[in-house]
């Protein structure tokens, strides 16, 4: 399941994401927030990680205005690999070598079409593990 998480700053793009996934019948789970309201980023972040770690096969998606404060929230829980990403070589990259399994989105510096594409490079890419297994066991 994909798991959507934002602030103020990142609500316009999670609404698009949202429509996006949608569009492909692909269901997502909002956390929120719900709408331009200005909200705590920790708040929104600590609810997606809850979700996010239901399951294994979870996937978060958190957005504020740079991606650093929710990258900042989620990673401070041991299980979660959150990473901001602003490419799709980064996003494919946080897959293979990081086993990401949150990406997170800077709400007010990426178009909607660039964070689409990162988000399918990023849903669509596998964990190498090998040597980057090793490396992760040593977080
Ligand atoms: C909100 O103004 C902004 O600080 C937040 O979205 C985020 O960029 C924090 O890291």
């Amino acid at each position: 399941m994909i798991i959507l998480a934002c602030d103020h700053a990142g609500f316009a793009l999670k609404e698009q994401i949202k429509a996006f996934f949608n569009s492909e019948n692909i269901t997502t789970i909002d956390v929120g927030t719900y709408s331009k309201d200005s909200v705590d980023y920790p708040d929104f972040a600590k609810k997606g990680v809850e979700r996010v770690l239901e399951s294994k096969q979870n996937v978060g998606i958190f957005i504020c205005g740079t991606g650093i404060g929710m990258s900042i929230v989620a990673n401070r829980n041991p299980k979660i690999r959150a990473a901001l990403c602003t490419t799709t070589t980064f996003a494919s990259l946080a897959r293979k070598h990081n086993d990401a399994n949150v990406l997170v989105l800077p709400g007010r510096f990426i178009s909607k079409v660039k964070a689409i594409n990162i988000i399918k490079v990023f849903l669509t890419t596998d964990f190498e593990k090998g040597k980057y297994l090793a490396r992760l066991k040593k977080i």
